[in-house]
């Protein structure tokens, strides 16, 4: 026994930025974020927390799901940018969509929804719940240095939910961390201590682009291979493939390496760019619901971040 996906949801926040408006504020352009990112558009919040995009995409994978507030058991959210560290982003969703059960947060940077994910499998195998809202959501323009043009033009704020309960279609998974911060870190806030004796950190995304990029492609690579193998399937029964969105090129390499043909992988980076947590259930929600997905489809789930962290799934649809 093991879980299925009864609904999928995701919301992002009305405010659009092109690339030319990026080009407004740092010296970039529309060609190079295009082609060396793969972003055209993002969204980013005004006034909406990560909790309040996290509530809006949760109604709507209860709704697909079929599934009131009562009905829900536990709820597990991922978020590096919640608006308060208490309560929690799960806490928020708890009281704003009228539920009463446990909820709390896990924090693994863009992996963060599938760590989410398997933390909500072995609670329902070990049968102490039944529906379990599992949910990514970010609101990254809180945390990005807007003067830095490294990172301010890959990241964009939204969320995604999905409600899952006991089944038999979460056929594997793997969950890696390799501890330290040489290659991504995002400081937390440093307070006023006046007992402070550390170097004060800026208090913004820093990311090696290229040592990040060159872990994102050995990793998808090594864990989609490793789950499913462990699923007992090959790559090529693999129907759809839904991997963290940080860089259209990252997914060109995974797919030429891992053999499977461009087509299967789902892309929405254009329109969101990395919304870190958010960017596997945002994705896997827009793919539900251009009703590409059958029943019986193999589904290749893949993330990988800071941590450094990644993580993969397969699930049968
Ligand atoms: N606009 C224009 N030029 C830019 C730029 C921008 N926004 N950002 C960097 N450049 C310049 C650099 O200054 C450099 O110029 P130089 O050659 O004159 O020194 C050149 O472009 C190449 O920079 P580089 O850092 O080598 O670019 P890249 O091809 O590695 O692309 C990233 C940078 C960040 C897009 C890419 O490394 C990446 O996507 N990494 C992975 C990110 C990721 O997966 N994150 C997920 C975890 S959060």
């Amino acid at each position: 026994m093991s879980i299925k996906v009864l609904g999928t949801g995701y919301y992002v926040p009305p405010k659009t930025l092109t690339n030319d408006d990026l080009a407004q504020m740092v010296d970039t352009s529309d060609e190079w974020i295009t082609q060396r990112v793969g972003v055209s558009v993002r969204h980013v919040s005004e006034t909406e927390t990560a909790s309040d995009m996290a509530v809006k995409a949760a109604l709507q994978a209860m709704e697909q799901a079929g599934v009131s507030a009562e009905d829900i058991d536990l709820i597990i959210s991922a978020s590096i940018t919640p608006e308060t560290l208490c309560p929690t982003v799960a806490g928020w969703v708890q009281k704003h969509i009228g539920a009463s059960c446990p909820a709390f947060d896990v924090s693994s940077a863009c992996s963060g929804f599938l760590f989410a994910l398997d933390t909500a499998v072995s609670y329902i195998v070990r049968g102490k719940v039944k529906n379990v809202l599992v949910i990514g959501a970010e609101r990254l323009s809180k945390i990005v240095d807007w003067t830095d043009r490294n990172t301010c033009v890959i990241f964009g704020d939204g969320a995604g939910a999905a409600v899952v309960t006991a089944g038999d279609n979460y056929l594997s998974s793997l969950i890696y961390t390799a501890g330290g911060d040489e290659v991504l870190k995002i400081p937390s806030h440093a307070g006023n201590s006046p007992f402070y004796k550390n170097e004060p950190d800026r208090p913004y995304i820093f990311m090696d682009g290229q040592e990040t990029f060159k872990f994102a492609v050995s990793k998808i690579v090594k864990d989609i291979k490793e789950v499913t193998e462990e699923a007992g399937i090959t790559l090529g029964q693999i129907d759809h493939v839904v991997t963290h969105q940080a860089n259209i090129r990252i997914i060109d390499y995974a797919s030429k390496r891992l053999g499977i043909s461009k087509e299967k992988f789902f892309v929405n980076i254009d329109k969101y760019g990395n919304t870190s947590a958010a960017s596997v259930p945002m994705a896997l929600a827009e793919l539900n619901a251009s009703g590409r997905l059958k029943r019986g489809d193999i589904v290749a789930l893949s993330a990988f971040g800071g941590g450094l962290s990644s993580a993969a799934c397969i699930i049968k649809w």
